[in-house]
């Protein structure tokens, strides 16, 4: 018998949603390798083994035992997507948008993201991980166990490396596994808006490399958890070249990098995502038909946000269910942050995709899972119940997965374990 410390059994289903590969496409999507009766071994935070309890019982002497009692047992979710670091709200730019003013005109007019830039850099370190903490427990208790996080609320040199090390102290104290990512590039800061090239210099010049030092002496580092440049590719934000010089200047610098494509206006985002073997193209929302196909044949995955959509009031979604039939690499994310998207749920994300995007069950699991962890560079760490991984799992209040799309409005998480910790 090998000592573990925990195991996990009776799942009625266990979904692996492994795919060591590479990201799922096409077929693959519909499968959640799932496996009835199953169990999973845990030692160190680590899986040992996943398979059917009959198998994994005689072969295990675990220290603890946790009965899965025939429910649900899936990966932890992968949220790739998020701005939840921010200081305060915009409340009252959501009552303008039920009165009819856009996203757009609202950011034209000096709101939206600046505004929230305006709460950074007034709030502290301690105010920033103090406002952060709650959405981040909020996030957990309904299934996010590895959550990506956007710098871009900064907008200059101080208060953009105070964001990363606001996201470096919520690793340390928070249970989630926390992936950062530089958008310096988020939006043109108001003093830059007569000659938005010389922030673009700024982003390039100084920004850049103060993150690339920063991340190089920082806890992620060492842990082998990746770097990201982000850019907001759109109409009154970072054109088409100068996303380009900003990513090119982030790759020469070691990050990886990925980009907000086509949310509003398609600029070719998808093409530069592309070209420079980015590891995500996110939003999607107006991708060409031939975009889409570029998608298909590269390895950047394509995130979708529909709680961006639906907090918009808007019934127009990335089309899905054309990037899965064309062979995309899909991933779903909450983009929680306090303008577009103030959601931290993965389920309520999977629930939006089912009804306006045509994404059965399986393939929202997969893309919330595996294809997410793909989207940040984490695969090798997360988002599947496979040997060798962290041990994030979630016992879901239900015995049949699809429900989890299915259901909405409660929480279906019963029991979140975390580097193989059972959480109240
Ligand atoms: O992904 N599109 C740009 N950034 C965010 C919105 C952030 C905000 O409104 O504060 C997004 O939707
Ligand atoms: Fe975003």
């Amino acid at each position: 018998m090998i000592a573990v410390d925990l195991l996990v059994l009776h799942a009625g289903q266990l979904l692996t949603c492994a795919s060591p590969h590479g990201p799922k496409r096409k077929a693959e999507m519909l499968d959640t390798g799932l496996i009835e009766d199953g169990a999973v071994a845990i030692l160190d935070g680590k899986i040992v083994e996943a398979g059917p309890s009959s198998q994994l019982l005689p072969k295990y002497s675990p220290a603890a035992r946790l009965d899965a009692a025939g429910k649900v047992v899936c990966p932890g979710f992968v949220d790739p997507h998020t701005h939840v670091v921010y200081a305060g709200n915009r409340v009252n730019e959501f009552e303008l948008r039920i009165q009819g003013a856009s996203y757009m005109e609202i950011m034209a007019a000096g709101g939206g993201i600046v505004s929230s830039a305006r709460a950074v850099q007034a709030a502290s370190l301690a105010q920033l991980v103090a406002e952060t903490q709650p959405r981040l427990d909020a996030m957990l208790r309904l299934g996010t166990t590895t959550v990506e996080i956007k710098t871009g609320y900064g907008l200059n040199v101080e208060s953009e490396l105070k964001l990363l090390q606001a996201i470096e102290q919520l690793a340390g104290s928070h249970a989630c596994t926390l992936v950062p990512t530089f958008l310096g590039a988020h939006a043109i800061p108001a003093e830059y808006k007569a000659d938005p090239e010389q922030y673009v210099r700024l982003v390039v010049e100084e920004m850049l490399p103060r993150a690339a030092a920063w991340y190089a002496q920082s806890s992620f580092k060492s842990a082998g958890i990746p770097f990201c440049c982000d850019v907001f590719c759109e109409l009154n934000a970072f054109s088409l070249n100068q996303s380009r010089r900003i990513l090119q200047a982030a790759q020469s610098l070691g990050l990886a990098v990925k980009i907000h494509a086509d949310e509003f206006t398609p600029l070719g985002g998808v093409t530069l995502a592309v070209e420079s073997h980015a590891l995500s193209a996110d939003h999607l929302d107006v991708t060409t038909p031939a975009e889409r196909a570029l998608l298909a044949n590269s390895d950047t995955v394509g995130v979708l946000l529909p709680a961006v959509n639906f907090n918009l009031g808007s019934a127009h979604f990335a089309d899905a269910r054309a990037l899965l039939d064309a062979g995309c690499a899909v991933a779903l994310s909450t983009d929680i942050n306090p303008g577009s998207a103030p959601c931290p749920s993965m389920p309520l994300v999977m629930a939006i995709a089912a009804r306006y995007q045509h994404m059965l069950p399986a393939e929202a699991l997969n893309a919330s899972t595996i294809n997410a962890a793909y989207a940040i560079g984490m695969a090798g760490k997360v988002g599947s119940i496979e040997t060798g991984k962290q041990a994030d799992l979630l016992i879901l209040n239900i015995g049949d997965y699809r429900q989890l799309s299915y259901q909405f409005g409660d929480n279906l998480v019963q029991t979140v374990i975390k580097n193989g910790v059972v959480r109240a």
